[in-house]
């Protein structure tokens, strides 16, 4: 990758006496930064920021996002537009390539992820060694680190077409990797890819067809799995596309680098908060108990938290939850859902943290997953598979960023350093001297 941050002056800081110069560089847009890689070295102190708080890991082309304006820009092209206008496979392209596809390129694009949707038989064995109750994510971190033991011809993270054919590995296997999941832990049958159906159709059939009853496309709920795939596809220095990066940083091949950003996905601060979110609502069960519930999140002492509320960076708004909560009212329309109770307690609730004073000093608001979860329960996924979603369709962020990172002359191997404030040296014990 070509830098394009820009000169701008410099800063001074006075570190025990001694005047350090530090650069300052522009983006095309947002902070500038302050370049201290030579801090250390000058003035022999490191910089403390737990969180990365105040810290740009990386010079990045892919993804904008401004948190005061509740802007989210896909290499400059606002998130609501490609919701609206734009296919999942077109997103993919454009983040992966930075600009949208030509007819043909879109045409050949969408030939190579469908004709790399299919798994090695063999690997279809390697699910059965999983207890049956085992959460698809745990399957989902075992199986895609799986695939550096099957595709050894395409782990050279040196060889640019190497790199290539693993990107569309990753992003056609992962849809039928994560319905196997699904199958497995609901005892069914695996359904094997189908090359004339467009990727979220081919998904949703591969995760609900029956080997009594095929899959009825049902275009709505396509459409709203393909929207749901656009807004989760990349954000930014988010803390699993940053351990996707730091494990990139080693050399590490891309399957093994996948999936250590799908583990860090899982929490529930990150990926697995419409999971959690969902099973508030649930907690909750009907509109009553919401003034106590909110008692509860502002109880110190308690540490209940409102799941799919508040955001790192947005702290007005999340625009992929506005997105996500008109497509939320679409799909609960279509299944006939809309008298579901959760809902009832999600309006309810939305409305009473919107206007207490508690959320809006803290500027939190409701965030994507708030509405993705009562979403994916009526297209008919069971909780356990939200955050297997969310992987999905983060997948191509975190292969776009790990490429960028290895085409990056700057990076180096990630290595924070440490305040340290435990003993210092001392002298080992005998066992026979300690009580
Ligand atoms: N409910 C109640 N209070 C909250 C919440 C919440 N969801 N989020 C933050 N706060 C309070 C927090 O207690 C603190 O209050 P005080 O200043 O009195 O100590 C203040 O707001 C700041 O919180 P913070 O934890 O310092 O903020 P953060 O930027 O580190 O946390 C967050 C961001 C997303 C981890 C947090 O808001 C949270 O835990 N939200 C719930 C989980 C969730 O929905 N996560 C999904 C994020 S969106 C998906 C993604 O992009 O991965």
């Amino acid at each position: 990758m070509q830098s394009k941050a820009l000169p701008k002056g410099s800063a001074t800081l006075t570190v025990n006496g001694k005047a350090i110069d530090l650069p300052i560089y522009g983006g095309s847009t947002g902070p500038d930064v302050l370049d201290i890689r030579k801090l250390y070295a000058q003035g022999a102190v490191f910089t403390y920021d737990p969180g990365f708080m105040s810290t740009a890991s990386c010079e990045s082309q892919i993804t904008y996002i401004d948190g005061d304006a509740g802007v989210l820009l896909y290499r400059g092209y606002p998130i609501d537009q490609l919701a609206e206008h734009s296919s999942f496979i077109e997103v993919c392209y454009l983040l992966l390539h930075g600009e949208l596809p030509s007819p043909d390129q879109l045409a050949h694009f969408n030939h190579a992820i469908t004709h790399h949707t299919m798994l090695h038989a063999q690997f279809d064995r390697f699910f059965e060694g999983f207890r049956r109750d085992a959460h698809p994510m745990a399957i989902m971190v075992g199986a895609v680190g799986a695939l550096s033991a099957f595709y050894h011809d395409s782990l050279d993270i040196n060889d640019p077409r190497q790199r290539e054919i693993s990107s569309h590995r990753l992003i056609a296997k992962m849809p039928t990797i994560a319905a196997r999941a699904f199958k497995y832990s609901s005892g069914q049958h695996f359904v094997t890819p189908r090359n004339e159906l467009d990727f979220s159709s081919n998904f949703l059939r591969m995760c609900f067809a029956v080997t009594a009853e095929d899959y009825v496309i049902n275009p709505i709920l396509a459409r709203a799995m393909d929207v749901f795939f656009i807004l989760h596809a990349d954000h930014e220095q988010n803390a699993s596309t940053s351990t996707v990066r730091l494990a990139g940083s080693s050399g590490a091949n891309p399957f093994a680098c996948i999936s250590s950003g799908i583990a860090c996905l899982w929490g529930p601060s990150h990926g697995g908060a419409n999971e959690a979110a969902l099973k508030m609502l649930s907690d909750i069960g009907n509109v009553d108990n919401i003034p106590d519930f909110i008692a509860k999140v502002k109880d110190k002492d308690s540490e209940v938290r409102l799941m799919g509320f508040g955001h790192r960076v947005y702290k007005n708004y999340d625009p992929r939850a506005k997105v996500m909560q008109k497509l939320c009212h679409q799909v609960l329309a279509e299944v006939g859902g809309t008298q579901d109770p959760l809902l009832k307690v999600a309006i309810e609730l939305e409305k009473i943290a919107l206007n207490d004073e508690y959320f809006l000093a803290r500027k939190l608001y409701p965030n994507i997953d708030f509405y993705s979860g009562i979403t994916l329960r009526a297209m008919g996924f069971p909780t356990s598979m939200f955050t297997v979603l969310f992987a999905l369709a983060r997948t191509v962020g975190w292969i776009a960023q790990w490429t960028e990172m290895l085409e990056d002359s700057s990076q180096k191997i990630g290595r924070p350093r440490q305040i340290y404030t435990g003993k210092t040296e001392r002298a080992y014990m005998p066992l026979s001297a300690r009580t």
